[in-house]
């Protein structure tokens, strides 16, 4: 059995993982070690069964002990870690979530119901370093798969509605935190149904605007509101959520020619699933069923909503979605711009194909 050092298993990527990997019952295809940054020595989880000490995640001789290493731990970690690791000869494999390595060119971005072919095809050229994707690229590939994979994709205009998970645990906790207070501030008001709505429209927007809502982590308040900004500033003009669309997508995909993808990534106040609005531009006009056909076979957990009111409210939301595997795509129907141009939509969970279950996947291929 491989030995497999887990690092950033308690945070909350690291927790989704751990908990799909018991599911899954992974562990006992492995010898499991955990890591940690902070509390080395003290008592490892028990997952496996077994007990054992926590060992140091800074602890190099330790680390080249393993024959993999799988890290929730962040960029900061791999940063630091990764380089000292290879330099000391460690010729083991790295299953990261981070996004330090995923764009270097000995780096493959791992999605295995895309790229299966090119995951194995690296690792037969010795390719040992593989990293999960960014979540909206992950999450919009799972559900337009069999578009992408049929090569009937011209460009893809994108507008992310993406959830506070993505931030990570502390911007959940502000968002609902903000969520609490605002409601608190009118909960008297609401509770009397006479009570005017703009009345209560004021007092919330007033709260929202008095600085007294917590903003640590989203800079401004998020509940009630929007914020059109993901990640850094380019100097281009995008986002580097919005560049990472193109940038990843086409590498996952290994294309010859680019595939343009752009748009507007958008922070709201959804917990733990990103959805994404779809303009996309076909290479050629392709009736709605065919379309439909080849998005639904292309792999076991997207599913086609059917265009409809009621489906749509029902199963194409995060309130839907959240907690599972399914990557559900819905809205599907020709733009006034011509019939080679398709509107779609699709909901997943950030958490699970945008961040664990890659990473577990990959695992369970090198085991
Ligand atoms: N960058 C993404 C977000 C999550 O902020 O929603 C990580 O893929």
């Amino acid at each position: 059995m491989k030995n497999v050092g887990f690092i950033g298993w308690r945070g909350m990527v690291g927790s989704v993982l751990m908990q799909r990997m018991i599911q899954e019952r992974d562990f006992d295809r492995i010898n499991a070690i955990f890591f940690s940054t902070s509390q080395a020595g003290q008592t490892a989880p028990n997952f496996t069964g077994k007990t054992s000490l926590l060992q140091d995640a800074n602890d190099i001789e330790a680390l080249k002990a393993l024959d993999i290493i799988v890290t929730c731990q962040g960029g900061d970690y791999t940063t630091n870690i990764y380089p000292k690791l290879r330099n000391a000869g460690w010729q083991g494999y790295w299953i990261d979530a981070a996004s330090t390595l995923r764009m270097k060119d000995d780096a493959i971005i791992i999605l295995d119901p895309i790229n299966r072919a090119n995951i194995d095809s690296a690792l037969n050229n010795g390719i040992k370093t593989f990293v999960g994707g960014n979540c909206t690229v992950s999450l919009m590939l799972m559900s337009l798969g069999g578009l992408f994979a049929a090569n009937l994709i011209d460009w893809v205009s994108v507008s992310t509605y993406q959830a506070a998970s993505g931030g990570g645990a502390r911007h959940m906790r502000e968002l609902l935190t903000q969520m609490g207070m605002l409601h608190a501030d009118v909960a008297k008001e609401l509770a009397n149904p006479h009570s005017s709505i703009l009345d209560i429209e004021q007092k919330v927007t007033a709260k929202m605007r008095d600085g007294s809502l917590p903003t640590d982590n989203f800079g401004v308040p998020l509940a009630g509101s929007l914020i059109p900004w993901i990640d850094k500033q380019l100097d281009n003009g995008q986002s580097r959520e919005e560049w990472k669309g193109q940038a990843e997508t086409n590498k996952i995909l290994g294309t010859s020619s680019i595939i343009p993808i752009d748009g507007l990534c958008v922070r709201i106040g959804a917990l733990r699933c990103h959805s994404q609005a779809f303009t996309i531009k076909l290479k050629k006009d392709i009736a709605i069923p065919d379309i439909e056909q080849l998005l639904a076979s292309h792999n076991q957990w997207v599913k086609v909503i059917p265009n409809d009111r009621e489906l749509s409210m029902k199963e194409l939301t995060p309130a839907a979605v959240t907690g599972t595997l399914a990557t559900p795509v819905g809205r599907l129907r020709k733009l006034n711009m011509g019939k080679d141009f398709l509107s779609a939509f699709n909901v997943g969970d950030q958490l699970l194909w945008g961040a664990a279950e890659p990473l577990r996947r990959m695992l369970n291929i090198l085991c």
